[in-house]
């Protein structure tokens, strides 16, 4: 068996929705510490849904592709299913990753989280009950798109 499914090949050699959003409602940057790759989303939100989504990543084939497939899940879909999207399911999506690949598609789960975190931080009142930013993981490094104080 390959190492990498076909849909990691082709998500690798073709990213979708690479690039920067001008005025996007929520960035969110983390990189991992350990092999020093970097991820950043750009959402931009209208009532609730993400209507687009783009991403500039400095990583491995395994990130580029965790990336794109996360931008796919989530582009037009309501920021409620956003915010649940895992890394397992990014990987399943991409038909497996390697078992020490996998940490590339935490940094797409994450950079989505402090996106969002992003996003609430500005407009808290759209806020789900109860919400509460991402906690940083040991090996990542993490950083919003809004300037802290
Ligand atoms: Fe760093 Fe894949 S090796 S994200």
């Amino acid at each position: 068996m390959a190492l990498y499914s076909e849909k990691v090949m082709d998500h690798f050699r073709n990213p979708r929705n690479v690039g920067v959003i001008e005025g996007a409602d929520g960035i969110g940057e983390v990189g991992n510490a350990k092999c020093g790759d970097i991820m950043k989303m750009y959402l931009k939100i209208d009532d609730d849904v993400v209507t687009d989504v783009k991403f500039e990543t400095f990583g491995c084939g395994s990130a580029i592709a965790s990336s794109s497939m996360a931008t796919e899940l989530i582009k037009g879909k309501p920021v409620a299913d956003a915010m649940q999207l895992t890394n397992k399911a990014v990987a399943e999506a991409l038909d497996g990753l390697p078992a020490y690949k996998m940490h590339c598609s935490v940094l797409a789960e994450e950079a989505i989280r402090l996106a969002l975190d992003d996003y609430y931080g500005k407009h808290p009142e759209k806020a789900p009950e109860g919400y509460c930013p991402m906690e940083p993981s040991e090996e990542h490094e993490q950083e919003g798109g809004s300037e802290e104080e």
